[in-house]
């Protein structure tokens, strides 16, 4: 599966932040990916949800491949026409405001955590995130990101961040105060193992963030660009963030990140508050623009309701049968807990057959595939875990 070679060259010349698995690719195509001797796996991971229009999309490649042979990057220095595209694009499909690009989903955190900090004026420093949550690793995303293991070795964080469990109404109403500047949620915790937040915990805290003063951010890095059915995830909540981040599969595998706001926020950054050299390039944007022309599209969203329901109803089979505690879900971002801490060796056994999941922790194991993925590649999935867990 990997070369010697490859893991000391990689262990002599990488810091060692990262824990890779014993694999690697040199060409992927659609829902899979395929190693040096050219065996394929079916990626059930997308990069981490960052390429939910599958690997070397055609429109994504001509894109890049057109664009690089013009013009590649000019800084913000000048006006682009594809960062004023996509930022229309953006604008029109969520909140109807502005957009700021980066580079990452942090970055996108970090832009969303200024923007709340300079609406908010010097009364309202604080933050309301939730336990488990993830909004990134640097040092502003990382004080939102409620995982004290995490922020351990970092500590002094940013001040001001206040945690509660997800969907403690209680406890959400106790946090969020006239100090609140921003309450930031994901409406499908990823990171952490795949937990939807209830809709009623999502309508309260729009509720407490309109009666305090506060703004709503969403954070849709992993759940944005149809991963869990609609375009961005708050849509099927029938609630509206005033920040709304966006990174991950937003290019199509290329790097971007952006912040939006809705209108009459999203004039709070002014000439020098925040900015990033690369941020918004021509070549990003378009990249970007056509995984989104791609991943906008009713015929995908429906086969990303249809399709993450019925993997959903395979995960709760193996639940059923004993082989698995819980299984949760929402489009294709779904995850089983197991009866025991089997989590690493059941990611170890899927690699084997030549399938690509993660744990999020010793318990848990998680699925986001590319949502060009099939109806029966995911069989084949549901039919390798059932070996695995039954072993
Ligand atoms: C919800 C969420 N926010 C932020 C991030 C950070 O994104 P990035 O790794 O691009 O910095 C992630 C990454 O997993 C994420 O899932």
């Amino acid at each position: 599966m990997i070369r010697e070679e490859t893991i000391a060259r990689e262990q002599a010349a990488l810091m060692r932040n990262y824990g890779r698995y014993p694999v690697e690719f040199v060409r992927g195509e659609g829902a899979w990916l395929f190693d040096p001797e050219g065996r394929g796996y079916l990626d059930c991971m997308s990069g981490i949800s960052m390429i939910n229009a599958g690997h070397c999309h055609p429109d994504v490649v001509a894109a890049i491949r057109e664009q690089a042979g013009v013009l590649i990057n000019t800084s913000n220095l000048y006006y682009t026409d594809p960062m004023i595209e996509l930022a229309e694009w953006i604008r029109d499909t969520s909140m109807g405001g502005r957009v700021f690009f980066c580079n990452s989903g942090a970055e996108a955190s970090e832009a969303a955590i200024k923007l709340a900090r300079k609406a908010g004026g010097a009364d309202r420093t604080e933050f309301v995130s939730l336990e488990d949550g993830f909004h990134g690793r640097t040092m502003g995303a990382l004080a939102l990101t409620g995982q004290p293991g995490k922020q351990e070795a970092f500590r002094p964080l940013m001040p001001g961040a206040r945690y509660v469990p997800r969907n403690d109404q209680d406890a959400l109403r106790a946090a969020v105060s006239e100090r609140t500047c921003a309450i930031a949620i994901e409406i499908v915790q990823g990171e952490c193992g795949v937990y939807p937040l209830d809709d009623d915990f999502v309508r309260l805290a729009r509720e407490l963030a309109d009666e305090s003063g506060a703004l709503l951010i969403v954070d849709e890095i992993q759940t944005g660009m149809s991963r869990t059915g609609p375009l961005y995830a708050y849509q099927d909540v029938g609630i509206t963030p005033d920040v709304m981040c966006l990174a991950k599969s937003l290019g199509g595998g290329f790097p971007i990140g952006a912040v939006t706001a809705r209108p009459g926020v999203d004039d709070t950054f002014q000439p020098g508050d925040h900015g990033s050299t690369f941020a918004g390039s021509p070549l990003a944007c378009a990249s970007a623009l056509a995984a989104a022309h791609v991943l906008d599209d009713a015929a995908l969203q429906d086969h990303v309701r249809k399709e993450g329901a019925c993997f959903l109803a395979g995960l709760q089979g193996l639940v059923d049968d004993g082989l698995a505690a819980e299984a949760r879900g929402r489009g294709l971002m779904c995850a089983i807990d197991l009866p025991d801490d089997r989590g690493a060796q059941v990611v170890s056994d899927m690699l084997e057959r030549g399938f690509l999941v993660n744990n999020t922790s010793p318990r848990t194991v998680r699925f986001l595939p590319p949502l060009v993925v099939t109806g029966d590649e995911l069989s084949t999935v549901l039919a390798a875990l059932r070996d695995v867990l039954a072993a």
